[in-house]
């Protein structure tokens, strides 16, 4: 059987990535979406990206898997150079990592039954015998909590949001990967099914000992989901730490804002203030030193001059701000 069961998380990073650069050539100009970006992954562990719309979350997702060749910097995936590979060699390394989109009924094309749908990458993979790939698909669906025999003959349309996702979710468990960026999984679900595909989403990533980056911009999942949580602004990295210390400590003005402005289940306690006011500067010309200075109630004349780098502000937190709160 090609789905196994997990391996003991350990310390060690699965992903690292260097100093990640993407930038895209609009005409004359370039948006700089993701610029000068570094994170380890443990294998075992979810990372949290979080961020608002725009902030350069997909692209570096995207990047990350070489589903956009970044325009610097590196990527390793236990201890193998994606950046650094082509042809067959990347396709081989392909399997071991998968995406979830945000829009799962988009994501399945119409016109192709759902056993179909779930075997592509085993054919593509060069899985041969129809027998053997009937059997994989079964026991995936299974897995996600669909029953094979009602599924595999119909067609997306007769699926709702919820069940789409959870077959998104078979198909990227096929092949039995060890890494998945989840790209926003239920952000386009009805709120009231969210918590069933977040739990399935654990479930698996315990039982195939998943690695996971998983894209929000809602702050509540990812506290929900993250062992660790990395906050995005304009193409950088603010913030990094463990979740609940992030949480509870934040460092940055920025994730300072995004907590406050997490809606509280009590109708007479306010947040204190909100997410920053305005839009944020467009990525083809973004601010000089902190990218965050046009926003910021705490920025100054250094925040102008100087870019700050991400450095630890507490165990396991690292924060680029010249003025942290912390
Ligand atoms: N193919 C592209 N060509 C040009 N610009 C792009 C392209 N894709 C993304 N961008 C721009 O790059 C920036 C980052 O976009 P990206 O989709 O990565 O952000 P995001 O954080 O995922 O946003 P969202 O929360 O809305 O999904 C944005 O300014 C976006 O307009
Ligand atoms: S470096 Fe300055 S502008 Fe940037 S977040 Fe810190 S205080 Fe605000
Ligand atoms: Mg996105």
């Amino acid at each position: 059987m090609m789905l196994q069961s997990a391996p003991s998380v350990s310390s060690e990073a699965l992903l690292d990535v260097d100093n990640l650069v993407v930038e895209y050539p609009v005409g004359a100009k370039i948006v700089h979406a993701v610029s000068g970006v570094s994170l380890q992954i443990a294998r075992g562990e979810t990372l949290g990206l979080v961020g608002e719309s725009g902030c350069g979350k997909s692209t570096l997702g995207r990047a990350v898997l070489q589903l956009r060749r970044p325009t610097a910097g590196r990527v390793l995936f236990d201890g193998h150079d994606l950046t650094a590979m082509q042809g067959d060699a990347l396709r081989l390394m392909r399997r071991r990592v998968q995406l979830i989109f945000q829009d799962p009924i988009a994501s399945l094309n119409p016109r192709r039954k759902i056993g179909d749908i779930v075997a592509e990458p085993l054919v593509i993979a060069g899985v041969k015998d129809p027998e053997k790939r009937k059997q994989l698909v079964h026991e995936v669906l299974t897995a996600v909590g669909l029953d094979p025999t009602l599924v595999v003959g119909r067609l997306p349309h007769e699926f709702s949001g919820g069940q789409c996702q959870r077959i998104c979710i078979a198909r990227a468990l096929i092949l039995n990967p060890e890494f998945i960026v989840c790209d926003e999984p239920v952000s386009a679900l009805d709120v009231s099914i969210r918590a069933q595909i977040l739990n399935l989403l654990e479930e698996m990533k315990g039982r195939f000992g998943l690695t996971l980056l998983f894209i929000a911009h809602d702050l509540a999942v990812v506290k929900a989901v993250s062992d660790r949580v990395a906050v995005m602004y304009l193409g950088r990295l603010c913030e990094v730490g463990p979740s609940e210390q992030l949480f509870a400590r934040p460092a940055h003005p920025y994730t300072a804002l995004l907590i406050e402005a997490i809606p509280v289940p009590d109708p007479d306690v306010r947040p204190t203030e909100t997410v920053p006011v305005g839009e944020p500067p467009s990525p083809i010309a973004p601010p000089s030193g902190c990218r965050f200075r046009t926003r910021c109630p705490r920025a100054d004349q250094r925040c102008s001059d100087e870019m700050p780098e991400l450095r630890v502000v507490a165990p396991g937190q690292f924060v680029a701000c010249h003025h942290p709160l912390i």
